[in-house]
């Protein structure tokens, strides 16, 4: 599920709240209340400086786009317009309130969507860590 992208690097992130119907399943990473996988897709000033779109955020965009319809149907990956991490991108972070993903690539979709389906965050962390974020 994609959606267009905003256009703030501002957090709207909003709490988790109850989304699915009667007899729909979760995964693990729903339950854990992420519903949202953001992506920064921005390329800024065309290419010359440091963006998530000049890193690969539009390989991994598609390929994310395609697995995650396939095997999340219950998250949204929401393309956004620079979530501060620019030089580090392609910049992922999961919603409400999660961490940041930084650096995948397309190719590893498969290892990306395993995991969230598995709700195994701390592996995404350790895989695309965030050096702001102090080891958390
Ligand atoms: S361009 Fe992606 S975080 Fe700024």
């Amino acid at each position: 599920m994609t959606d267009r992208p905003e256009s703030s690097r501002g957090d709207r992130d909003t709490p988790p709240t109850s989304r699915q119907g009667k007899g729909q399943e979760e995964n693990a990473s729903s339950e854990a209340g992420f519903s949202t996988l953001r992506l920064c897709i921005n390329f800024r000033a065309g290419d010359f400086l440091p963006s998530c779109g000049a890193r690969g955020a539009k390989r991994l965009h598609e390929a994310l786009g395609e697995e995650m319809a396939r095997a999340l149907p219950d998250m949204t990956l929401k393309p956004v317009h620079c979530l501060g991490r620019c030089h580090l991108g392609p910049t992922l972070r999961l919603s409400p309130r999660g961490p940041f993903l930084l650096g995948a690539q397309a190719e590893d979709v498969p290892f990306i969507v395993d995991r969230l389906a598995a709700g195994d965050i701390a592996a995404l962390q350790a895989a695309f860590p965030d050096p702001e974020a102090g080891g958390r």
